[in-house]
């Protein structure tokens, strides 16, 4: 189990800090925290822990998160003015994810399209937001975060094996999962800080960092469509491609992923 007191005394910001909810076990911790949002939890709530009966993955996919292993986490943000940030937000966090783990384990993590923290060639972490609608309109933006951290990938259900990784695994080490919740939650609370104005900033630690870009890719949902050349973000972070005759398409998060082109 994820240990508080070395949580609480490895954190520097404060924003997390009077709101740290560890729990054993939680369906998703996503969930858990909307009906937290529900109840009246303040901004800044963030609900740990050791593993997900149902944890959920972008597109309707789930997310594996076995117990002790993994950290899972959800965070509580109400960004001022638009939620229509919601994309510049998990770029954000991508960001964090990547820097933490930079921090903490010194391996050097690159950001696949749109938000998948990948080192060597493969995940470790996959980010989802959802919104909490009060009154008809956006009201909460609940940021989840799962990193696979001292997980053995010889144990991942098949379909991960070629494609996910864990951070013991790839630096050769198990980590203090408390030492890199608590980097993360520090690189957030100082990059929410600073939003929406440090966008640009943000922007150019993601192109710096992401693996897609320069490459071919297939979209997923589209397959016959053919293979694109991967070109850039653009401003709201939108992934820029160009097919085989020259036409430009901007790829929104919300509703397509990518692969490589084999
Ligand atoms: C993805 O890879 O498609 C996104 C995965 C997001 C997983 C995290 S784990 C904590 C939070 N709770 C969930 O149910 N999902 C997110």
């Amino acid at each position: 189990m994820l240990q508080r007191e070395k949580l609480v005394s490895a954190l520097k910001g404060d924003f997390f800090k009077g709101n740290l909810v560890l729990l054993e076990e939680a369906a998703s911790t996503n969930l858990t925290l909307k009906e937290l949002a529900a109840k009246g939890a303040p901004e800044g709530t963030a609900v740990f822990c050791e593993r997900q009966s149902a944890g959920r993955g972008r597109l309707g996919r789930s997310f594996h998160s076995p117990a002790g292993e993994g950290i899972y986490l959800s965070v509580l943000l109400r960004p001022r003015g638009e939620l229509t940030q919601a994309a510049a937000l998990t770029s954000l966090a991508g960001v964090c994810v990547a820097q933490a783990i930079e921090d903490v384990c010194g391996l050097a993590p690159g950001i696949k399209w749109v938000n998948d923290v990948q080192v060597g060639g493969k995940k470790v972490c996959g980010i989802l937001i959802e919104s909490v609608i009060e009154n008809g309109v956006p009201a909460w933006l609940v940021l989840g975060i799962g990193i696979n951290v001292n997980n053995d990938p010889s144990a991942f259900p098949p379909e991960l094996q070629e494609v996910a990784t864990s951070l013991r695994a790839e630096a050769g080490q198990p980590f203090e999962r408390e030492r890199l919740a608590a980097a993360l939650l520090d690189r957030l609370e100082e990059s929410y800080r600073g939003f929406p104005q440090n966008l640009p900033l943000i922007r150019q630690e993601c192109r710096r960092r992401m693996v897609t870009l320069g490459q071919r890719v297939v979209i997923r949902s589209q397959e016959e469509g053919g293979v694109f050349l991967a070109e850039d973000i653009d401003e709201q972070f939108g992934l820029i491609v160009r097919d085989a005759n020259g036409e430009r398409q901007t790829l929104r998060s919300g509703e397509v992923s990518v692969r490589m082109a084999p």
